[in-house]
């Protein structure tokens, strides 16, 4: 049988690498720029594994492209909304992601984004380097408190979460939205069932949540309506989890005071979107889990499932146990061989 291989969509730290290379032959993506779907199926057509990333959609053309030989493709993100996890779960596909290791680092980019927005830090670093900074004045830069205010985060889960004990540290009130009350993070953290409930009452936003056909669009003009003209959009999720023409609207008239984004729809965001011509926003393109330890760390994971899975051993992360219940038709194959070359060998000694 062959050696395994891997295809790695992007270049990721050595240590990554070094592991995949105990179980696998392993190709590398040298660009910067992300394959094209043309170049992701000529690199995957004979591969057993994947490490891809959030840029990558992994569809029914790329999970059909080997033949049965894939067996496991591993995501360097935690969300993975660009998996098509069904057509992998029904091919014997197991699909894994990066829960954890990002948390603490994406729930501090979004308390940059909340504390850049709200204390007009970027719009003043551009005045300044445009020479607009004339003198100190009572009423220049005016922003808004975080101590004192409330902030609901959207999508209680570990990076709401980090989020959420971050705002308790700076003395603001916490109200929450999931689908279910969370029992396990203590007191001090209010549940709203209703979304408009944590929508009407929050000073600031942040939404966390991951992107499913449910969340698609989860604010948008009615929900950025309930909103207080004075309040503040975070978004570490996902670009789509958000309108962004209806936000840019209520941006522009006044509904809503700022934003903060590190995702938008579509990333990269264009450079003529009308939500960059708005100085009460703040873009940053997607660095949520953007630190070197974190990187690696995602890398390694995301090795570490893909090294499991070749050698039949438990996935840390796996998002769908039951493909391993499933056989690819390359497993299949080798099975049917493998009997075929049985039966002959007992015809022989008859
Ligand atoms: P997580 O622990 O699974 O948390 C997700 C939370 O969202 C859960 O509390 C869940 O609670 C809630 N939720 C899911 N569907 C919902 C719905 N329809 N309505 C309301 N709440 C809902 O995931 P995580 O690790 O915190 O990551 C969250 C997301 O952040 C990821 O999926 C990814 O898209 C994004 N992310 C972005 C970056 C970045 O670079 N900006 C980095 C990391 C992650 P219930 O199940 O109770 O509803
Ligand atoms: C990044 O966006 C992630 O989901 O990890």
């Amino acid at each position: 049988m062959d050696k395994p291989r891997v295809f790695v969509t992007r270049k990721v730290d050595e240590a990554a690498i070094a592991l995949l290379e105990t179980v696998a032959d392993v190709e590398v993506w040298p660009d910067y720029k992300a394959p094209s779907k043309g170049a992701l199926l000529s690199n995957t057509k004979d591969v057993d594994g994947i490490l891809a990333n959030t840029e990558d959609r992994i569809d029914e053309d790329v999970l059909a492209v080997s033949n049965g030989r894939l067996k496991v493709v591993a995501n360097m993100a935690v969300g993975f909304d660009n998996l098509d996890v069904n057509t992998a779960t029904g091919l014997g596909i197991a699909m894994s992601n990066t829960p954890g290791v990002l948390t603490k680092t994406t729930a501090e980019l979004g308390f940059a984004l909340m504390m850049a927005v709200s204390r007009k830090i970027v719009a003043g670093d551009r005045d300044v380097r445009d020479g607009k900074w004339q003198n100190w004045h009572p009423s220049a830069y005016l922003g808004v408190d975080l101590a004192g205010s409330t902030l609901s985060v959207i999508g209680m889960g570990k990076i709401g979460f980090e989020f959420a004990k971050r705002a308790k540290a700076f003395e603001m009130r916490v109200l929450y939205h999931n689908r279910s009350p969370r029992k396990d993070i203590g007191e001090g953290f209010e549940y709203c069932g209703k979304l408009e409930t944590a929508l009407e009452q929050a000073d600031f936003l942040c939404i966390t949540t991951p992107l499913t056909k449910e969340t698609h669009h989860f604010i948008g003009k009615a929900q950025l309506s309930l909103m207080k003209p004075a309040s503040i959009l975070i978004n570490i999720a996902r670009g789509a989890v958000v309108d962004n023409i209806a936000l840019f609207e209520a941006l522009k008239e006044g509904r809503i005071a700022g934003a903060g984004l590190d995702v938008t729809e579509p990333e990269p965001i264009p450079a003529d979107h009308p939500l960059l011509t708005l100085a009460n926003v703040v873009i940053t393109p997607h660095i949520g889990s953007a630190s070197q330890r974190t990187r690696r760390d995602m890398a390694v994971l995301a090795a570490q499932n893909i090294k499991a899975r070749l050698s039949g051993e438990p996935m840390p992360s796996c998002v769908n146990p039951e493909a391993m219940t499933r056989k690819t038709q390359r497993e299949k194959e080798e099975e049917y061989a493998l009997e075929v070359l049985r039966e002959e060998e007992d015809e022989e000694e008859v």
